[in-house]
């Protein structure tokens, strides 16, 4: 028996996962799935699990699909558990984005103020679910999709005792950005990451053995997603750090720019969590043709496409023993000297049946040291804050935060965001 619990199961990226048990059945042979969902994502939940069961009709694999609204008979007797959910859904993460922009300061779901209310959301309902995994099913893993996915899986990992990664789609994206640029498989290709979720530095790169970095130094684009705007690098910058930014850095190196980007989009009614909600309509539409019994193409506007081959790979390599490595939000144990064993940190992995194994980094810029901390220390002090409901941890996270401006507006902010998301915030 192989069975895996979905947790947000109504997600538009569902079929991405099926697709991959799908592809991996032969060494994952899965035999049950369970979507679980919440009332208000039932109609999704429906859709999307009647075109899972028509890929896994079509596959003529033996694989249970289940949809329901009982977690808890979900967990009882799984393997894997992975999250995908958004608390308060797209209104909430509408909000996350508007609400700092009418303060001066970027607003993102993950990255910054947004990405922390993201979090006081979120936290609170991942370690209600662990403690539910601790009752029913406490040997099982927990895959942690749901953003901001260091922070939770830091979250977890000191409050609760489920073994539990956080996962990323955006390593994935870097090695499909180099095994398109250099026309090879990303088996070919190696990448040396530091930092933490959606803060990484790419320190490293080979293809065949032989370092890329001196040349993609001088590539100004860099690797990115639909969901952030594609602004250019400092060539400059790129050539004294040595590394690659992940692009969510652009939050911090090109604050100004992209603030200025969001403020125009927002005005046009085109946010991020605007057009996601329009993506999202057009997907569901494209999902509800009964002839359809594959993952859709249109899915690869979603700023996380892919993120079910990170899924899949790790269930496989955690079930297999098969001791490769991957890109995972692990306890720091050591690996940056600069921060504390229970930081969580975004670093290549041995997966071994035991769990992954950080592997020791080769190189640490000097230069990104700085920002790593700062945004580490944010990240404690929110999760606290997520945990105790204490306002003043929130707004120390905030002011300690690169990318507040000033704490006097942040308090400001801070009361409007908690007075907006009051029914999500059982703590505060
Ligand atoms: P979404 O808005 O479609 O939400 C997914 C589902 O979660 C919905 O059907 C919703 O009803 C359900 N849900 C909400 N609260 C729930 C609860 N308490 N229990 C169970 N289900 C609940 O979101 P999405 O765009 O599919 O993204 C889902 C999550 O995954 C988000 O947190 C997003 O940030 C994250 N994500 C992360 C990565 C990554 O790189 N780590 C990639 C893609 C998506
Ligand atoms: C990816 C990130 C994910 C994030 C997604 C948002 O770049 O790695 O963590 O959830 O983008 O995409 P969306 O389509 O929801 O804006
Ligand atoms: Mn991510
Ligand atoms: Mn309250």
């Amino acid at each position: 028996q192989l069975k895996i619990a979905v947790i947000g199961g109504g997600s538009s990226y569902t079929p991405e996962l099926i697709e991959g048990f799908i592809l991996n059945y032969e060494t994952l042979p899965v035999t049950e799935i369970v979507l679980v969902d919440i009332p208000e994502g039932f109609h999704k939940l429906t859709i999307v699990g009647q075109l899972a069961e028509r890929m896994i009709a079509a596959s003529g694999l033996p694989i249970k699909l289940r949809m329901t609204m009982d977690r808890r008979s979900a967990l009882e007797g799984a393997t894997f558990v992975s999250t995908q959910m958004r608390v308060g859904l797209l209104d909430a993460r509408a909000r996350d984005e508007s609400i700092p922009l009418k303060y001066g300061m970027i607003g993102q779901e993950t990255t910054g103020p947004g990405g922390m209310m993201k979090a006081l959301r979120t936290i609170p309902i991942l370690l209600d679910l662990c403690k539910e995994m601790e009752e029913v099913c406490p040997d099982a893993w927990l895959l942690n999709f749901t953003n901001p996915a260091g922070m939770v899986t830091e979250a977890i990992r000191k409050h609760s005792s489920i073994r539990s990664v956080g996962l990323c789609n955006s390593p994935i994206g870097a090695y499909k950005w180099l095994s398109s640029l250099y026309n090879v498989p990303i088996s070919r290709i190696h990448c040396e990451f530091v930092g933490l979720n959606h803060l990484h530095w790419i320190s490293k790169i080979t293809v065949d053995g032989q370092s890329k970095l001196a040349e993609l130094l001088d590539n100004r684009e860099g690797y990115s997603a639909k969901n952030v705007p594609q602004f250019a690098w400092n060539g400059t910058l790129l050539q004294s750090i040595g590394a690659i930014p992940s692009y969510y850095l652009k939050y911090f190196y090109l604050q100004r720019e992209m603030l200025a980007e969001q403020m125009e989009a927002a005005a046009k009614g085109e946010s991020r969590a605007e057009t996601v909600k329009r993506l999202e309509s057009e997907l569901f539409e494209i999902y509800q043709n009964p002839d359809l019994k594959e993952k859709p193409k249109q899915l690869e506007q979603r700023g996380g496409a892919y993120y079910s081959e990170a899924a899949v790979h790790l269930m496989n390599s955690l079930y297999n023993d098969a001791g490769d490595t991957q890109t995972l939000n692990v306890s720091n144990q050591g690996i940056l000297d600069f921060l504390p064993d229970d930081a969580c940190i975004e670093v290549n992995c041995t997966v071994t049946k035991d769990g992954p194994i950080p592997q020791p980094l080769t190189v640490i810029p000097n230069a990104v040291k700085g920002l790593i901390m700062a945004v580490k220390t944010y990240e404690q002090l929110a999760i606290e804050a997520a945990v105790t409901g204490d306002r003043g941890l929130a707004l120390s996270a905030l002011a300690h935060h690169p990318l507040t401006s000033s704490v006097n507006d942040a308090e400001r902010m801070l009361e409007d965001m908690l007075e907006q998301n009051q029914q999500h915030l059982p703590n505060f």
